[in-house]
């Protein structure tokens, strides 16, 4: 009754307190909710930036940044990407999809002159990758964009190798290199980038492919050459980008023919429930790579990735060209992907998880930097029965 009277009509100046209480209570409540969101995602951030990592798809020349390129160009006398503006240029005018990426690219990487230049490139590249608190690196490299213009294979692997050996002191990141061939160039050109490796062969883990169009150019036309390198003691792994035509059709080639051990991209995998299926029962992991360029409002295949997970697929998050999409590196790409799919701790940690179990090493050495990913998950309270999605005992 009290209440009633105090709020009578009669009694504007009432009124007028309780409607400026509301207020303030509102402002107070929504002000509270905005910053205990943005403590969460700071510390969802800091969680992922500090998480240690493995970066298995990644790109030596794609790491190269639009002031390093120009610097290059510019230190070896080209007429061309003679500013950092022209090569933003390049890239944002560049064709949609794979092609017009891969023109670029192309153009870009022949920046790279000198031995000393493929060894800052390497050095640099480890120094951020530190940064990024990556403690394993699976490194591409493209021999035939290099020897076709004149560069020989000692002169810039070793240059690569030099800054492998030394960022791997400085840094104390684990290196391994992967060497891709062209898909769109001749096999018997391929079958030469292979030859010109064998002084190296201990020094390179893996062989690959990359480059395209993929569309005319299938696994299947490198068969031998992959068996070939297979003999020679090389993991095998191979792209196959997203939104390609007969996509699916190439990942069953490299699967059940080519025998690869690993898939680079493969997230159009998705689209074909046998070949999921395949993938997990085989445990052949896809290294995807959900970059985002500047048109995009967020990173690519988010949702295909979430369905690959759900279906027990191996697949992991990595850079691929890191200097040359605005998803940058991996801790900058996890935080978009984890913005994007309001994916849980736990998923991030598994889908790093994934990238630990596709490592090229032994069954013990894998172990022990799961363990380092465990430690960590641990610390940051992180349930590792959500992380790998089994029952506890
Ligand atoms: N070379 C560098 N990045 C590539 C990609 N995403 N696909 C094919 N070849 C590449
Ligand atoms: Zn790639």
């Amino acid at each position: 009754m009290k209440l009633v009277r105090f709020l009578s009509r009669k009694n504007k100046k009432n009124w007028f307190a309780v409607w400026l209480n509301v207020v303030v209570m509102f402002g107070f409540l929504v002000t509270a909710a905005q910053s205990y969101a943005g403590e969460n995602n700071a510390d969802m951030r800091a969680f992922l930036e500090q998480m240690p990592k493995a970066e298995l798809h990644l790109h030596l020349e794609g790491s190269l940044d639009p002031q390093t390129v120009s610097r290059l160009a510019n230190n070896n006398d080209l007429n061309f990407f003679n500013s950092a503006d022209d090569v933003k240029k390049s890239l944002s005018n560049r064709e949609p999809g794979l092609n017009g990426f891969l023109s670029h690219y192309n153009k870009a990487l022949q920046v790279l002159k000198t031995q000393d230049d493929f060894y800052n490139a390497t050095y640099e590249l480890l120094r951020i990758l530190d940064q990024n608190n990556i403690i394993y690196v699976d490194l591409f490299f493209d021999p035939q964009e290099h020897t076709r213009r004149g560069i020989s294979f000692d002169e810039f692997f070793n240059g690569i190798d030099k800054g492998r050996i030394e960022g791997e002191k400085a840094f104390g990141i684990k290196v391994n290199l992967i060497m891709c061939i062209n898909r769109n160039l001749s096999v018997q050109s391929a079958i030469e980038a292979l030859e010109q490796a064998e002084n190296y062969k201990d020094k390179i883990i893996g062989f690959g492919m990359d480059s395209g169009p993929e569309y005319g150019n299938p696994p299947l036309k490198f068969k031998d050459v992959f068996a070939r390198a297979r003999r020679e003691g090389y993991y095998l792994t191979g792209h196959h980008d997203v939104h390609v035509q007969d996509s699916v059709k190439h990942i069953w080639q490299s699967l059940d023919i080519i025998k690869l051990d690993r898939i680079d991209h493969g997230l159009d995998a998705v689209n074909d429930a046998e070949l999921v299926t395949a993938l997990r029962e085989r445990n052949i992991c896809l290294t995807g790579s959900p970059v985002k360029r500047t048109s995009d409002p967020e990173p690519q295949d988010i949702d295909a990735i979430r369905k690959l997970d759900d279906n027990g697929v191996c697949v992991s998050l990595h850079s691929d060209d890191p200097g040359q999409f605005e998803s940058g590196y991996l801790s900058n790409m996890m935080i978009l992907v984890q913005e994007a799919g309001e994916f849980s701790k736990a998923d991030m940690t598994r889908l790093m998880l994934n990238a630990f179990r596709a490592l090229w090493l032994s069954d013990e050495e894998k172990k022990s930097y799961i363990n380092k990913l465990k430690t960590y998950a641990a610390a940051n309270t992180v349930v590792w029965n959500e992380v790998t999605r089994t029952k506890s005992k």
